[in-house]
């Protein structure tokens, strides 16, 4: 028994010893390694198991929670000569020490998505709120201790053509936001960034969007999901890539190809690898992240994992690995290098055809200031109530009394000072406006689903607040009021959670990264890969929905 306690003492301690590996900064548009200066160039895999038997979006299997897992597939990451792997969803209540120090210790660093299939910004309906925001510092807490941690992406594809080009604006809220946290919270410096999928409409303005404005805001890295080259007809010039890097020659910040790997037609070959790491391409991208390890329906892996646990690789992984060991990127040092692209992009105007996004970025996420909107109301949504049926309260009441306290435009840049809060307590919020506008007590009734609530005496640093938001909630609450997010709707409610979390499918709007560019042969028309920018709470959806990925035939 001694015996066995000790040998369990002894494993606690190591799996919470840390990996010593040179962390990877930042310098103008490229990325270095910290102890020699010698510049990094991501020879990446995407790393993550779809669920393919989801019943809910609510659940997904963590790339970096099973150390057997990681065990097994690292003698064929490391064939890919694989420095980074993208991670798209981690569990934070599990542990990651042992999968990301076992990569650590091989030199393959980690970049990972702060978003989950439940809980990422939904182009169709955009937001950025106090939930979302707990989820993304939750994981930022998580993995900020690994030194081999690369980097965040603060969304994935959530805009994805002209007409959801709203949605920006709140994911570059997520930037600055996440970015802010790191740095109150006194972590290493690690970066944040995005993950843009590549429309033909968009894809200019989106780079300009989310690498202009000041450092606070704006983007530390770029990612761009790159289907472009497919099969071996195409090369650098007609494939798209040299258009691409022209376009990039002049970028800020780094640039890299977060997704590729055209998988039409099949076997992939890998036709682009020698061209991604010349002197081509070397200059502008820090190399790119092959979509994904494991093999799915979408047909995008490298190995497959047999029923006995055991990997098998595929075509692809055995032509990847020849090209990958061929290559050899020749960069610069940090020591004798200064950027050269100093000069950054402006940001779009919001009123073009083809960009609606406002550079007027909705407001930080504060719980606080939901709580002390809500302990000043006189009625409010009683806890019986139904998420499923707030809409048809909100249609009625934002009928009768205005909801742009609680609504967020990215187009106008028009934010409530309560867009953030739950959907309780923006419910809450409107139905007091409507009690109050009609002044009688059944005006806080509607069939049981509203009660009166005393208004309590709200703590002294609320009156700031609630003055500076206003009676409808338009104004700019600038002063300091602190509150955490409790996974609870409202403050102080009691019974049920009526947080998203439970009902809210990762039902993906499943697009076909379409219109990757102009001319057929380059169509990425079979490309599907992980995207929750659609994200939305429709439980019927949930059984075509492999981990947030709809398959559209
Ligand atoms: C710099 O350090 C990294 C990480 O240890 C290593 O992979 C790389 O080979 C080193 N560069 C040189 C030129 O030795
Ligand atoms: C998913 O379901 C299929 C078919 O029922 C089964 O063969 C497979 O083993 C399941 N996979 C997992 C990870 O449970
Ligand atoms: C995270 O892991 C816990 C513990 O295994 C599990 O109960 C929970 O369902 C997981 N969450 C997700 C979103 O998969
Ligand atoms: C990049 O900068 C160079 C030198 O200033 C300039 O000639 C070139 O047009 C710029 N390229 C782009 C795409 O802006
Ligand atoms: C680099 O670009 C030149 C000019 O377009 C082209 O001839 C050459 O094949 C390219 N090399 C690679 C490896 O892409
Ligand atoms: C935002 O405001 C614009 C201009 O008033 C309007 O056309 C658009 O529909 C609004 N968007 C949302 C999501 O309400
Ligand atoms: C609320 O409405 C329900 C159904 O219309 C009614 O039975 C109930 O008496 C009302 N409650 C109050 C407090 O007016
Ligand atoms: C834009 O993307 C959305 C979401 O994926 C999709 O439903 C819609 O059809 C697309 N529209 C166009 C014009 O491509």
């Amino acid at each position: 028994m001694r015996f066995l306690s000790t040998v369990s003492t002894l494993a606690a301690l190591t799996s919470v010893a840390i990996a010593a590996v040179p962390e990877i900064v930042i310098d103008g548009n490229k990325f270095f390694y910290s102890n020699n200066g010698t510049q990094f160039f991501m020879k990446g895999v995407a790393y993550q198991q779809e669920l393919t038997n989801a019943t809910s979006g609510a659940t997904f299997s963590d790339p970096l929670a099973d150390p057997e897992a990681c065990k097994r597939d690292l003698p064929y990451l490391l064939q890919l000569e694989t420095n980074l792997l993208r991670v798209y969803a981690i569990n934070t209540t599990l542990d990651h020490s042992d999968c990301i120090n076992l990569f650590a210790d091989n030199g393959i660093y980690i970049i990972a998505d702060l978003s989950e299939p439940g809980l990422s910004i939904n182009r169709d309906e955009p937001s950025w709120t106090v939930e979302l925001f707990n989820r993304y510092t939750t994981v930022i807490d998580e993995l900020q201790g690994f030194p081999s941690v690369l980097g965040f992406f603060a969304g994935n594809e959530v805009t994805n053509n002209n007409t959801n080009t709203d949605a920006s604006p709140f994911v570059k809220a997520a930037i600055r936001d996440t970015k802010a946290y790191i740095k109150d919270k006194g972590y290493r410096a690690i970066p944040v960034g995005y993950s843009t999928n590549d429309d033909e409409d968009t894809r200019g303005y989106l780079a300009d969007y989310f690498s202009c404005d000041n450092s606070e805001n704006a983007a530390d890295f770029y990612g761009i999901n790159m289907y472009e080259w497919c099969g071996t007809t195409v090369n650098f010039q007609t494939s798209g890539y040299a258009d691409r890097t022209k376009e990039f020659e002049n970028f800020t910040i780094p640039v890299f190809f977060s997704e590729y790997g055209c998988n039409v037609p099949q076997p992939r070959t890998f036709a682009d690898v020698p061209s991604l790491y010349s002197s081509n391409m070397t200059d502008t991208w820090s190399g790119g992240i092959v979509y994904m390890y494991f093999e799915e329906a979408n047909n995008y892996g490298l190995v497959t994992i047999q029923a006995d646990n055991s990997v098998s690789t595929l075509r692809d992984f055995t032509y990847l690995s020849s090209r990958l060991a061929n290559v050899s990127p020749s960069g610069v040092n940090s020591n004798s290098w200064k950027p050269s692209n100093t000069v950054q992009r402006a940001c779009p105007a919001s009123t073009l055809a083809d960009w609606k996004g406002s550079s007027d970025l909705p407001p930080v996420p504060n719980q606080g200031v939901c709580n002390c909107m809500f302990a000043s109301l006189s009625c409010i949504v009683d806890t019986g109530v139904n998420e499923e049926d707030y809409q048809t309260l909100f249609d009625y009441v934002c009928s009768q009394v205005s909801c742009d306290g609680i609504t967020a435009n990215g187009t106008t840049g028009s934010y409530g000072a309560y867009s953030f809060c739950s959907p309780a307590e923006k419910l809450s919020f409107v139905l007091n406006l409507y009690y109050k506008k009609i002044g009688s007590r059944d005006a806080c009734n509607f069939s049981g689903s509203a009660k009166l609530a005393s208004a309590s005496s709200t703590a002294s640093s609320c009156s700031a607040v609630l003055s500076q938001a206003g009676k409808d909630g338009t104004g700019a609450v600038s002063a300091s009021v602190t509150g955490s997010f409790t996974g609870n709707a409202e403050a102080g409610a009691t019974g049920k959670a009526t947080g998203s979390s439970g009902n809210s499918a990762a039902a993906s709007s499943g697009s076909t990264s379409s219109a990757t560019s102009s001319s057929a042969d380059k169509s990425a028309a079979s490309h599907i890969s992980i995207e929750f920018g659609g994200v939305k709470a429709i439980t019927a959806l949930v059984a075509s929905v492999i981990f947030g990925v709809v398959l559209v035939l």
